[in-house]
């Protein structure tokens, strides 16, 4: 018998990876996603999958499917997609958890929450570990995501010590790869669009803020480590990698890779957005035996040759 996997969130950046993946891991995948960030172009190629079906549906509404595993990745993640209906972000954390958790509940499956750096706010410890608590503010423009995850993370942990359930929380940090959305505002999509296009690079800020990028294929292999690790792992623990760039020694590798001629210009920095963020990947390390292996060098390479694509 195929393991039925339900993934919320599938037809976006991470959840497409995620059901590649697990199709040629002979599962039987359920995609759950209504489009608001994700696309049909992401998911295209497995349409015609024996074992691959989509549903659309918001999961702010109730499910009822059968599953023995869900992926709950279903939100969007960009700031400039979750600020744009705050309210519908904070929506799909969190009445998203209650119904996702309510299905693992019935159907006694596994649950995985993608949660994330962000929970850590705009942090005081550097690198950041699990046990930190996090600095966020809770009425910013980037509350609605922030806390929706916090509390999202609230309510796994209440299904785990109330009913028992079988929760694993991850949280990730910054990924890039094929796929992500053109205009979503991410730095590595920005800087990689704009050079392509012969655009000024913008730089928020001084550029000096440092970034962990993790390569989407390295974070799909953590998820599903994470999914099938033994019951008692369930975080939250850090996934993403933890060699730091400054957003300018970023900018600068996007030049030299694309051979592209853009400047780089300086903007003021948006509101609460964080100064350093790395994590600490020791949990990782030690319980899921998982590290990053595509270095930034290739991972920026493969996402560049995607952009070139998608421009035809
Ligand atoms: N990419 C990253 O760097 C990163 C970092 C930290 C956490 N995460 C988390 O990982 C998950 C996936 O992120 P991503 O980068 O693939 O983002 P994405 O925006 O590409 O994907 C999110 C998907 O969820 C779908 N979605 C949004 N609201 C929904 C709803 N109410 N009902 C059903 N589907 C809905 C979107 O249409 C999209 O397909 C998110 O939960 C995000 O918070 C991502």
């Amino acid at each position: 018998m195929k393991k039925r996997i339900l993934v919320t969130g599938g037809a976006g950046f991470l959840g497409s990876h995620l059901c590649d993946r697990l199709l040629k891991e002979d599962c039987d995948v359920l995609c759950v996603d209504n489009y608001y960030t994700g696309s049909k172009q992401n998911i295209a190629h497995l349409l015609d999958h024996q074992y691959f079906e989509i549903i659309r549906q918001d999961i702010t509404f109730p499910l009822y499917v059968e599953a023995e595993q869900i992926y709950n990745l279903a939100c969007p993640a960009s700031p400039v997609h979750y600020q744009r209906d705050p309210v519908q972000t904070t929506k799909t954390s969190v009445h998203g958890a209650i119904n996702m958790l309510g299905l693992a509940k019935r159907v006694k499956a596994r649950i995985l929450q993608a949660s994330t750096s962000e929970v850590y706010g705009d942090p005081e410890v550097h690198p950041q570990t699990e046990d930190y608590l996090g600095r966020v503010n809770p009425i910013g423009i980037r509350s609605c995501y922030d806390e929706g995850k916090r509390c999202a993370e609230t309510l796994f942990f209440d299904y785990y010590r109330q009913y028992n359930l079988g929760i694993k929380v991850v949280r990730i940090f910054n990924t890039y790869g094929p796929r992500m959305h053109p205009n979503d505002g991410r730095v590595v999509s920005n800087f990689i669009v704009q050079a392509l296009r012969g655009e000024d690079i913008t730089i928020y800020g001084g550029g000096q803020q440092t970034r962990s990028f993790c390569y989407v294929d390295d974070l799909v292999e953590g998820l599903i480590r994470m999914m099938n690790s033994p019951a008692q792992v369930v975080g939250p623990i850090n996934l993403g990698n933890p060699s730091e760039f400054t957003i300018r020694e970023l900018a600068e590798k996007v030049l030299r890779f694309t051979e592209s001629r853009s400047k780089l210009i300086f903007m003021p920095l948006p509101q609460d957005d964080p100064q350093q963020r790395q994590p600490d990947i020791s949990q990782a390390r030690e319980k899921l035996g998982w590290q990053p292996a595509v270095s930034v060098d290739d991972g920026l390479k493969e996402t560049i040759a995607y952009f070139k694509r998608l421009f035809g």
